[in-house]
């Protein structure tokens, strides 16, 4: 059972004795690409925007999540950075009391707009999804051809002083698995901590996203660059390799493999202010109708308590991979 809190306590206990203090808040189902990973081509099913929290409703409800012992947020999507004012929201939320730590994971396309305003607001990490460094290959993994614009946004979050920034590649058995090694030699010329991904079955997007498992990838970048185990680690799934010297950093999310669930700590929250407690499950809690209803905090704090007792003990992506119809970019990723 849970126990609540004053703000040095133990914070948000699950059923299985994990805590949780992430959130990832996901301010938009749109998106300017089209993953083969994460939604169908021609996609139609996205969320009402008066169905989207607004930022006050935003504000209080992540307010309330903190209060109860959530230190690290998330701004996700979609693309985030298509969400109108996105900086004044992570402003809003970056001075939340209690918050620790806001992030953004984007696709970069639109970044060199946003880069230096969102450092402003108080945004710390950013990771950025690059799964090529083809022209035609992203093109065709992603739907659209924007490596161009994506380096340019690359350039622009170094120069707002972004540090480290991580690059998020979906590892695709036969797709994009040949192009490890210069994507490893990428990051370390321009200092970007590399983070392999192994492609979860999220809906199907009717496109071919094989899953490629990262174990024996892990093993060969170990002997060829001469990686050591090193302990970075932002408090997420990652297993992370390293140079000796510490300069280059490249980390293996293996929910396939090799799952992390004991050591789940977030659940995340759609536009639509659905929490989902699991990727990979459909326990889930709406939040909208409180907060449409004028509810009190005390009922916001007894509701999140609530949702956090639905949250499922694993995925089973594995088991059953059919099993979640709704895409990636729904959830928010
Ligand atoms: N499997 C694994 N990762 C995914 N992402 C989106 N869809 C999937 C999926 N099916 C992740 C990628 C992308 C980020 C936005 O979400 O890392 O870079
Ligand atoms: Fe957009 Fe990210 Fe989904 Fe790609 S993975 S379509 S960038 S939301």
């Amino acid at each position: 059972m849970n126990t609540v809190v004053s703000t040095d306590q133990p914070g948000l206990i699950d059923q299985f004795g994990r805590r949780i203090d992430y959130v990832r808040l996901s301010v938009t189902d749109r998106c300017d690409l089209r993953c083969s990973y994460c939604m169908p081509e021609g996609f139609k099913g996205f969320e009402e925007p008066e169905h989207w929290l607004n930022f006050d409703e935003i504000e209080r409800l992540i307010g309330a999540f903190a209060r109860l012992g959530v230190r690290r947020i998330r701004l996700t999507g979609g693309e985030p950075l298509l969400r109108r004012n996105i900086a004044g929201l992570a402003g809003r939320i970056a001075t939340l009391p209690g918050i620790e730590d806001l992030s953004l994971s984007t696709n970069a396309t639109q970044l060199d707009k946003h880069a230096e305003a969102l450092k402003a607001a108080g945004v710390t990490r950013l990771n950025v999804s690059l799964d090529s460094l083809q022209q035609a290959r992203v093109e065709r993994i992603n739907g659209r051809d924007v490596l161009a614009r994506v380096m340019t946004g690359l350039a622009a979050a170094q120069d707002a002083g972004f540090a480290p920034i991580k690059l998020n590649m979906v590892a695709l058995r036969g797709t994009n698995d040949d192009e490890i090694d210069e994507m490893v030699a990428f990051c370390m010329e321009r200092g970007f901590v590399l983070r392999l991904i192994e492609a979860m079955p999220m809906g199907d997007t009717g496109r071919n996203a094989e899953y490629l498992d990262l174990q024996p990838v892990k093993e060969r970048l170990r002997t060829q660059f001469g990686l050591v185990e090193t302990a970075l680690s932002g408090g997420g799934p990652a297993r992370y390799l390293g140079t000796p010297d510490g300069h280059f950093n490249v980390g293996f999310i293996t929910p396939i493999s090799q799952h992390f669930c004991e050591t789940c700590n977030r659940i995340r929250i759609a536009v639509d202010g659905t929490a989902y407690m699991c990727l990979g499950q459909e326990e889930k809690f709406e939040f909208r109708p409180l907060l449409r209803e004028a509810c009190s905090d005390a009922e916001l704090e007894a509701a999140i308590l609530h949702a956090i007792d639905l949250k499922p003990e694993r995925h089973e992506f594995r088991e059953a991979p059919h099993k979640i119809l709704r895409f990636m970019s729904m959830t928010g990723g």
